[in-house]
């Protein structure tokens, strides 16, 4: 199941993997601002998944860690996630639920 919704909706303090323009990014509101990331681990580019009640970013293939903001807690990755930008003029985006994080968690 997936949900559009707009970018200003999205709740602060709060991430997720969202698809925009059919690629895939990890996005953290941070005070108001969206931080936009490559959703891709910088170790071996597995996708990384968002931790909601560590608020952090986690890649499943070898352990990675990310703070919200994108630097390394813990390894293997050695540098932090590749800051990006949404796809221009991008104002809505998908957002996919899962066993993880369902719809409800979100205060959309
Ligand atoms: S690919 Fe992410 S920790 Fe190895």
């Amino acid at each position: 199941m997936e949900k559009t919704i707009n970018i200003s909706d999205f709740p602060d303090n709060d991430g997720a993997i969202i698809e925009a323009g059919g690629k895939k990014f990890a996005v953290f509101k941070d005070s108001g601002e969206l931080k936009v990331f490559s959703s891709k681990c910088t170790h071996m580019h597995c996708d990384i998944e968002w931790q909601k009640d560590d608020k952090m970013w986690k890649c499943p293939c070898h352990g990675a860690c990310y703070k919200a903001t994108g630097e390394v807690l813990k390894g293997p990755a050695e540098r932090s996630l590749d800051k990006t930008e949404l796809p221009k003029d991008t104002n809505i985006f998908t957002i996919k639920e899962s066993n993880k994080r369902s719809f409800d968690e979100f205060k959309f």
